[in-house]
């Protein structure tokens, strides 16, 4: 692999990491699935499932890429060639063309209101007199703007062209550079917006219930849901680990970077409960309001509206959320990019065209679902939400099982040791522990999540 594909600092390969986790999957997923599972206890055992599992997979899709220096199926290609390994590659590089198709278009719904916000649009003439006028207000903007039939795909198609953009300069000049603007802006606005709901009247109560466990909402299904969460907030069993590991330089120290980046994701999601939680406490919301599309959609421009500043807030919360989605996307397009460079021999120029012009009318389909499309169901779901079940429920946890049954029991032998050690030049000391993760306790636990989806 040419060294114009390995991330040029560590700095860079951390930001491009966390930029690949942090997405909408902390910002928006996490509140609801928290307050959907009970508050601090979900919080807890989402806290559990990274640090005794999610980092271990993480290392071993780390290593893999790293060992076999190559996108994520010819990785298995070249590390046991000759078997059907590669198979688990290919799900990952499906699974992340699949989870592209409906994101871009919740990347599109972002710009979108980034852009309404800046112009004043979203706000103008809102009813605030009461709050059923100020729902009907806002439900009515949702309307205009997500559910209509135009708008959505003119977003979206500017989406996949702004990541083209930033795809085509390559690893080092597009992806790295992204990622070391947008990350520390993110964290900067991030803990702004979190000021600001944490000094609102009444603000306390929402900090109080996002940090007080109710032990007794905890079900089987609550940490089923918490390992989902933490699957889909670290990119797990997408590919991604595995492009991004090839591009990590030999020196690398994947145990320190794999915590950094779970840590990081983890304070995101927590910054983000303290920014959310608050300010539907301060304004007495219902709890109905933080479900789905409405959350972001709804419940925080009818927040920003009543509070001093309202498009200033509007501005840099939908930039944040846009700037999180962006540096997502660009991590499950760089996956199928690097396969069809490494595959095909294609030129980056080549493979960024044919990885991301199909996307533009399977994208558009996608955004249709909530208009003209709407009657469309497949096994009774829209496009969208078809398309993020399929991905999300299924793929990635047999992507992550393939892995870790890979890694742990049918890859050549020592590779997650050596790539852990860097070659038995440094110690890590935690090694023992993720291999039994790896080989045993991982496969279990994930199994049993995507059991318990489908029943
Ligand atoms: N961790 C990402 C998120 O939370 C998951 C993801 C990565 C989704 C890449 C889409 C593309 O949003």
């Amino acid at each position: 692999m040419s060294t114009n594909r390995l991330f040029k600092s560590k700095v860079g390969l951390i930001a491009a990491t966390v930029g690949s986790a942090v997405g909408l999957g902390n910002i928006w997923r996490f509140p609801a699935e928290t307050q959907a599972n009970g508050g601090a206890a979900f919080l807890l055992l989402y806290i559990c499932c990274i640090f005794m599992l999610g980092i271990s997979v993480m290392l071993a899709e780390f290593s893999l890429g790293r060992g076999g220096r190559s996108d994520s199926v010819t990785v298995f290609n070249k590390l046991s060639p000759g078997k059907s390994w590669w198979l688990v590659g290919a799900a990952g590089i499906l699974a992340s063309c699949l989870i592209a198709c409906f994101y871009m278009v919740v990347e599109g719904w972002t710009l979108q209101y980034f852009w309404n916000s800046l112009t004043g649009d979203l706000y103008a003439g809102a009813d605030l007199s009461n709050s059923a006028a100020a729902d009907e207000f806002f439900t009515g903007k949702m309307t205009d703007y997500i559910f209509s039939p135009l708008q959505p795909v003119i977003f979206t198609a500017l989406v996949i062209l702004i990541n083209l953009g930033v795809l085509m300069g390559g690893v080092q000049k597009g992806i790295e550079r992204l990622s070391n603007v947008l990350m520390p802006v993110l964290f900067v606005v991030l803990v702004v917006l979190c000021c600001v709901t944490l000094s609102l009247p009444g603000a306390s109560a929402g900090v109080e219930w996002f940090l007080s466990p109710d032990f007794s909402k905890i079900t089987p299904m609550t940490v089923v849901n918490a390992l989902g969460q933490c699957f889909f907030s670290l990119s797990l069993g997408m590919g991604i680990l595995i492009t991004y590991g090839a591009y990590y330089p030999s020196d690398t120290r994947l145990t320190r970077t794999s915590v950094i980046v779970a840590c990081m994701t983890l304070l995101v999601a927590l910054l983000v409960g303290f920014v959310i939680f608050p300010a539907v406490a301060s304004f007495g919301l219902s709890d109905h309001s933080l479900r789905g599309v409405t959350l972001v959609f709804q419940t925080l421009p009818e927040v920003f509206a009543r509070i001093p500043g309202t498009q200033l807030w509007s501005i840099l919360f939908f930039f944040l959320l846009f700037a999180a989605a962006l540096t997502s996307t660009v991590s499950s397009t760089e996956v199928i990019i690097a396969f069809l460079q490494d595959k095909f021999g294609m030129s980056r120029l080549k493979a960024c065209c044919v990885a991301l012009l199909p996307l533009l009318p399977c994208s558009a389909l996608c955004s249709l679902s909530f208009s003209s499309l709407r009657g469309f169901t497949i096994f009774g779901l829209n496009l969208f939400d078809f398309l993020d079940t399929v991905s999300t429920n299924i793929m990635l946890p047999l992507v992550a099982i393939g892995v870790c049954v890979y890694i742990g029991w049918f890859a050549p032998r020592g590779l997650l040791k050596s790539q852990l050690s860097n070659e038995g030049t440094i110690r890590s000391r935690i090694t023992g522990f993720v291999i039994f993760v790896v080989r045993y306790l991982a496969p279990v636990l994930i199994a049993t999540i995507l059991i318990t989806n489908f029943i």
